[in-house]
């Protein structure tokens, strides 16, 4: 086999930062670009972070598309590692949105906020990450200011997430008066240097072993005796460290730092290059999977993304290289359509710009423009390949309503939009027997996901919408030995029957009780939370 594909894949890192919103993970991000000299000085990221609480700061975002672009993945070099940092939306309510890139990683960083703790959103996403055995580091943010003690927040990390932490380093000086990092594995001190730049440029710092005398100085001798009873106490009552947990997902890696600051950021970014996991082998629908070694190209799409650049109304699919090199213009087999598709004008992201991408390999994300033929899951690889990659989760949405346009005129833009909408994952289309494009019925996990669906509507396909709430919460594929049972179902005065996009029926009811009712009628009749084809996660 080639020796110089073998390293680039060995050398290559994607993954995706976990947190609660306000943990400060575009702080992060920013500090990773800024230390893997993608940006010169941070805080130029900080315009594309994506509005936590209202609809207005979101649109305002979507306006600047061009920045919006790169939150997608953002890429960069560090000591002969290719990085690839997959975004995740922070609001709640585009958490499936979330789930999905999850499948183009091959670890994550959980962030968390040193004087909260485990979040709720925090531990949403981890069990996410725990599910699929995604190996998980943790860094422990905001040491800059007044924080939990470390060993209580260790001890959160096994009682709420259940999961042991092994820190690979440890703080020295808390609560606001973070002056460095003790490293575990190397048995060496890393001070770092105030500087007036608050966090936009690289900090200095000194390295030395515990022993050294001049160490001992810098530190005085209250922090040195506390640093020296913490370490004693890790190695007595904490775990070993294990890399094959960690890989396994069931040993978290721990850093404490400030992003704001710097604090910590080039030690954490170091030793997660070095103890993460290259580009991982991808599991197939035939139940076998595909290694990243394999010679033969194969990628799958995790988000598409449409109208990002407003002047023209372009789509891009972002897709996850899982094997073999990719090469510009390549012709590819995609397994939905059964037909050949040229990989015209692949794109990379370099941190605020866009490059047209020569080759790819195995781990890279490159977005490549669709003409409306790609789905999210949909499989693409080499001719001799034409393999299918796994289903992706479908999440059975939780709000209702019926939409059609407010002018019948409209109805082509309006159709348009509401089917390229669901093709992106933004909401989940459903159709009632008998009732023709005029209307659908959409499902979605969080309210914002219906505010947004109305303005993108009105600002990309000029379709202003009529949206009726409906009263359901509760939406389950239903299987039935055949149709006749199904068109026979009694007891849906208390629901509706709908169809998804593959033509799988759906009953949408307004609680648990109201199925129960439903299925009691209804004998043979079953009730799934996910698709009859889709494996749950
Ligand atoms: P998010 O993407 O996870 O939502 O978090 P983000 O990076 O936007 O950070 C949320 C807030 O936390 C920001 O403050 C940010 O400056 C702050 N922050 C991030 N890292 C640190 C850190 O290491 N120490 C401290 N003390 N604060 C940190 P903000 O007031 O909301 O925004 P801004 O005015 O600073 O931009």
């Amino acid at each position: 086999m080639d020796q110089e594909f073998l390293d680039k894949i060995e050398k290559r890192r994607t993954f995706a930062i976990i947190s609660h919103p306000d943990a400060g993970k575009t702080t992060l991000t920013e500090k990773l670009l800024l230390y893997g000299g993608a940006i010169h000085l941070a805080g130029s990221v900080k315009a594309r972070k994506t509005a936590k609480h209202a609809v207005s700061d979101w649109m305002e975002i979507e306006k600047q598309r061009g920045i919006s672009v790169t939150s997608s993945v953002l890429q960069f070099d560090y000591d002969g590692y290719r990085v690839n940092i997959l975004d995740t939306p922070g609001h709640q309510d585009f958490s499936e949105d979330t789930y999905r890139t999850l499948m183009a990683a091959d670890s994550a960083v959980m962030l968390i906020d040193a004087a909260k703790g485990v979040e709720p959103q925090t531990k949403k996403l981890f069990w996410v990450c725990h599910r699929r055995h995604l190996p998980i580091f943790t860094f422990v943010n905001k040491l800059d200011r007044y924080g939990r003690n470390p060993f209580d927040l260790m001890d959160e990390l096994e009682k709420i997430l259940n999961i042991r932490a092994y820190p690979i380093n440890w703080p020295i000086g808390i609560d606001g008066h973070y002056k460095g990092v003790y490293d575990r594995l190397e048995n060496t001190v890393q001070l770092f240097e105030d500087d007036t730049s608050h966090g936009a440029n690289k900090l200095k710092s000194t390295t030395g072993s515990l022993d050294d005398p001049k160490i001992r100085e810098l530190l005085g001798d209250e922090l040195y005796e506390n640093l020296c009873n913490d370490i004693e106490l890790l190695d007595m009552a904490g775990d070993e460290f294990d890399l094959e947990k960690v890989k396994e997902g069931e040993l978290t890696p721990m850093f404490f730092g400030s992003a704001m600051t710097n604090f910590g950021v080039q030690p954490f970014l170091e030793k997660f290059l070095e103890l993460s996991p290259k580009p991982q082998p991808r599991a197939l629908a035939d139940g076998t999977t595909i290694d990243p070694e394999n010679e033969k190209f194969s990628a799958f799409i995790f988000k598409i993304q449409a109208n990002m650049n407003p002047a023209h109304r372009d789509r891009i699919s972002f897709m996850r290289i899982c094997s073999g090199k990719f090469t510009k213009d390549m012709q590819v087999h995609h397994k939905e359509t059964g037909k050949p598709i040229k990989l015209a004008m692949p794109q990379q992201f370099l941190a605020q710009e866009r490059t047209i991408v020569e080759e790819a390999y195995p781990g890279d994300i490159i977005g490549i423009f669709d003409p409306g033929v790609f789905g999210i899951g949909d499989s693409l690889s080499d001719n001799s390949l034409k393999l299918k990659f796994e289903e992706f989760p479908v999440f059975p949405p939780e709000i209702f309503a019926r939409v059609q346009p407010k002018d019948s005129l409209k109805r082509k833009q309006f159709e348009k939009g509401v089917i390229q909408l669901s093709q992106e994952g933004a909401i989940q289309v459903f159709k009632q027997e008998g009732v023709g494009m005029e209307s659908y019925i959409v499902g979605v996990v969080g309210e914002l996901q219906l505010e947004v669906l109305e303005y993108r509507l009105l600002n990309e396909y000029r379709a202003e919408l009529m949206m009726n709430t409906l009263p359901y919460s509760v939406a389950r594929w239903v299987y039935a030995p055949d149709k006749k049972a199904l068109d026979n179902m009694k007891g849906l005065d208390n629901g509706m029957l709908v169809y998804d996009k593959k033509d799988r029926p759906v009953i949408l009811v307004n609680n648990e009780w109201s199925l129960n009712w439903i299925l009691d009628r209804n004998p043979g009749i079953e009730f799934l939370t996910v698709p009859t084809d889709v494996e749950q996660i």
